[in-house]
């Protein structure tokens, strides 16, 4: 039996020359080209060798023509699904697609006509509303409430959303970015029987849900047996394997009609594929190895997130959100300034750069967002920088 691989997560590594946005973005979104970038959910953790491995070996053909949706890539989906997730795949359920957001996009444009409504549950990651705006529909946002330092949803507010007859779709961050928060079943239950109920498909957008702490476990709404009529689940490998660069990502859907629906999208927009590259990155890392890989990391995430949430749960008067999924921790800041001061002095007194959280929609103003998946040692001198600021 090959021997298991110990990934080191500590050794910090320099993405300079990578064009990485976090990096070469910082003067553009914080007018400070040097401070350190917490911000943009990728990780500063090298991918396990086994993924570049995997592409050097494709480089030895010096040919990269047109590729077939070969049977591989499905299979592999098919087996991380059922063996990380529970959920048994059939293969014509699969469709690829370059990005969660490309999936998203489409799903505005071919499920819900111009001026019918989508409903988002925010704070939440911020294309969720860009990509129904952009594409001239309507917003119904469903704010979370938080209580006990924990999201929860507002289903008198979902309830009189998804009632409009003008609404078609509700986009759910299913775990949550940027709350953190693992969903229930009996919550999951109830969002997809509102949704089914009335006629709204829901697009689940599980992209996080490999990052998930003990003893929370995710649960996909491919498993929520209600959701099974009305459902698309998206996922990928950028956040797991860091590889959002690589554009390899995929929807579920097991109803047949909706299925035919949501490709017929694709196919307007001519992006139902993902590139040679991703095919052979997603292939590579949605495995056995790929399974171990993500133990470790779990385990080395969790311990950065318990450190985070301990020191900066001391800072008077900012409240934490100890996430139970994803490696970002979202911080309530309201009560220390108004937020573009906070903004100012996190930017340039602690040099730390976080997302700050009207990006997640108006409910985000004054938050922001921290993302841990850094060595550690990096990661803890700049909490310290940011305790010494506001302390
Ligand atoms: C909830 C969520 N969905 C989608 C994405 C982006 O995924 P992709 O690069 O596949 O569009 C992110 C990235 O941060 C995210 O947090």
């Amino acid at each position: 039996m090959k021997e298991c691989a110990v990934y080191d997560f500590d050794t910090a590594v320099s993405r300079a020359g990578t064009f990485a946005e976090k990096y070469e973005a910082r003067e553009r979104f914080f007018g400070k080209p040097d401070v350190e970038p917490f911000w943009v959910a990728d990780m500063d953790l090298p991918t396990p060798a086994f993924i570049p491995d995997a592409l050097r070996a494709r480089l030895e053909h010096p040919m990269f023509g047109y590729t077939e949706q070969y049977r591989d890539v499905f299979d592999a989906i098919g087996w991380w699904m059922e063996n990380e997730h529970g959920a048994a795949v059939e293969h014509n359920w699969i469709s690829l697609s370059p990005s969660v957001v490309t999936s998203i996009s489409v799903a505005v444009q071919s499920l819900t006509k111009p001026g019918e409504n989508v409903v988002v549950l925010s704070p939440v990651y911020g294309p969720f509303f860009s990509c129904a705006q952009i594409n001239g529909r309507t917003v119904s946002d469903c704010p979370l409430t938080v209580e006990n330092g924990r999201m929860n949803m507002d289903f008198d507010a979902v309830e009189t959303a998804v009632q409009k007859p003008e609404t078609k779709l509700l986009i759910h961050c299913n775990p949550h970015n940027p709350g953190g928060r693992v969903w229930e079943p009996a919550e999951l239950e109830k969002l997809a029987r509102l949704c089914a109920e009335n006629g709204v498909v829901i697009f689940s957008d599980e992209i996080h849900c490999d990052i998930v702490y003990p003893p929370n476990r995710h649960l996909s709404m491919l498993n929520v047996e209600i959701a099974r009529g009305n459902c698309i689940v998206a996922h990928s490998i950028g956040k797991t394997f860091n590889c959002g660069g690589l554009q390899a990502s995929f929807t579920l859907i097991p109803e047949a009609g909706l299925r035919t629906r949501f490709r017929a999208g694709l196919d307007r927009s001519h992006c139902g594929d993902i590139n040679l590259l991703g095919k052979t990155a997603l292939t590579a890392a949605l495995s056995p190895e790929g399974a171990e890989y993500k133990r470790q990391l779990n385990a080395y995430l969790h311990e950065n997130i318990r450190q985070v949430c301990d020191k900066l749960g001391g800072l008077d008067s900012v409240e934490i959100i100890k996430p139970e999924a994803t490696f970002l921790v979202w911080c309530d800041f309201r009560k220390r300034g108004h937020w573009q001061d906070v903004f100012k002095r996190l930017v340039h007194e602690a040099n730390v750069a976080l997302s700050g959280g009207t990006f997640f929609g108006p409910a985000g103003e004054g938050w922001f967002r921290i993302n841990c998946a850094h060595p550690r040692a990096q990661l803890l001198a700049a909490v310290e920088r940011i305790l010494r600021v506001f302390h």
